[in-house]
């Protein structure tokens, strides 16, 4: 076994766009676990639009990263030294550990997946956090009935991709933003929404006016800034808007200035922030229906993969810049 790590550690806070000097790559010995914890090798680390978040030295709902901290993130990895008696060597698992290529982590903070049902990656997005995070927003926020007309913004992405799929199975009419017509035409045909409109192609208020005759009763927001202001002129009576993420805003020096929030006023329109964590106890619930989704051939998935973790900071570069199509992945294994 190798005896060299090899981490990514947050080098310096952008102002404004990441640049891969943000980061630095060192090699550290490779941990080893005392009684209760566990040696991983991490094989695949997600990458997400949170992270943006995390390398600001700002509150929010978790604190940020330190300067000369490795990038936090989850991975999906193989045991390869237990000291946990739940745990033995083989066992694939979920972990927190973050840019790193081993780590050691305590039994308690790890989980074991199963690589039978779905291939490990899938953890990381249809099974894991994007797809349990369009399992409770929609449902818990966006509450959609049958009939009801429902846009979601990044429509290829991670989360968007499954909240049409869960829309569409719950008798939705379903319509998705997304950046091209290469996205667009996936969410059609392989997600089989109903419509999905380009919002590089402008015009997006007239498009959506045209592809929603009737009004949109929830709106699923992964953008937000201009997207959500433009979104608001066509929400119906008492619509709801799920925001799940304002990634358009992330790189923003300055907030977007909404132009258009009378319309929640007169239009009685409830509109909730989420954070996924707010279900962990009811992960589980998630996950096993997702996961009887995908086994039907009810929910498809795409994935962005990336090799090796010295290519992880161009990942999160591109995937900010929405340069992703599907969940963006780390291969590092
Ligand atoms: N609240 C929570 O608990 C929670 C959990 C997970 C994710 N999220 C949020 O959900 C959203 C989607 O996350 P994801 O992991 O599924 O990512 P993703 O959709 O797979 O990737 C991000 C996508 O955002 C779109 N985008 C639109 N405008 C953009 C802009 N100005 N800059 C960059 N990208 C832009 C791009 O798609 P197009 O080219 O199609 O526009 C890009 O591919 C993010 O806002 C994220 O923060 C929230």
């Amino acid at each position: 076994m190798t005896t060299t790590n090899r981490q990514v550690l947050l080098a310096s806070r952008p102002q404004g766009g990441v640049t891969e000097d943000d980061f630095r790559i060192v090699e550290t010995p490779v941990g080893k676990p005392d009684q209760g914890e566990v040696l991983v090798k991490n094989e695949w680390l997600s990458l997400d639009p949170y992270m943006r978040g995390r390398m600001n030295d700002v509150k929010s709902y978790v604190p940020p990263v330190q300067i000369g901290e490795v990038m936090v993130g989850q991975t999906v990895g193989e045991v390869i030294l237990s000291r946990d008696p739940e745990f033995t060597s083989g066992d694939k698992v979920l972990t927190q550990l973050g840019w790193q290529l081993y780590g050691v982590a305590r039994g308690g903070d790890i989980k074991k997946i199963d690589p039978k049902r779905a291939p490990a990656s899938c953890y990381l997005g249809v099974l894991g956090m994007p797809g349990i995070t369009a399992w409770f927003g929609l449902s818990e926020i966006g509450q959609p009935k049958a009939g009801e007309t429902l846009v979601v913004s990044a429509a290829s992405g991670a989360v968007g991709s499954v909240v049409g799929q869960l829309a569409k199975l719950n008798g939705c009419r379903v319509v998705g933003i997304a950046g091209g017509t290469t996205k667009c035409d996936y969410a059609v045909r392989e997600l089989g929404f109903d419509a999905c409109i380009d919002h590089k192609a402008g015009g997006l208020f007239e498009a959506l006016r045209a592809t929603c005759p009737a009004g949109v009763d929830v709106y699923f927001e992964n953008v937000g800034g201009e997207m959500l202001d433009t979104m608001l002129r066509v929400l119906n009576p008492f619509s709801r808007i799920v925001v799940c993420g304002l990634i358009a805003e992330y790189n923003a020096t300055e907030p977007y200035r909404s132009r258009n929030l009378r319309a929640v006023l007169v239009n009685r329109i409830r509109m909730q922030g989420m954070i996924v964590f707010d279900w962990k106890d009811r992960y589980g619930e998630a996950v096993k229906g997702l996961a009887g989704y995908l086994a039907e051939g009810k929910l498809k998935y795409r994935e962005s993969v990336v090799h090796g973790i010295d290519n992880a900071p161009r990942g999160l570069i591109a995937l900010l810049r929405g340069e992703n199509f599907g969940k963006q992945l780390v291969k590092l294994a």
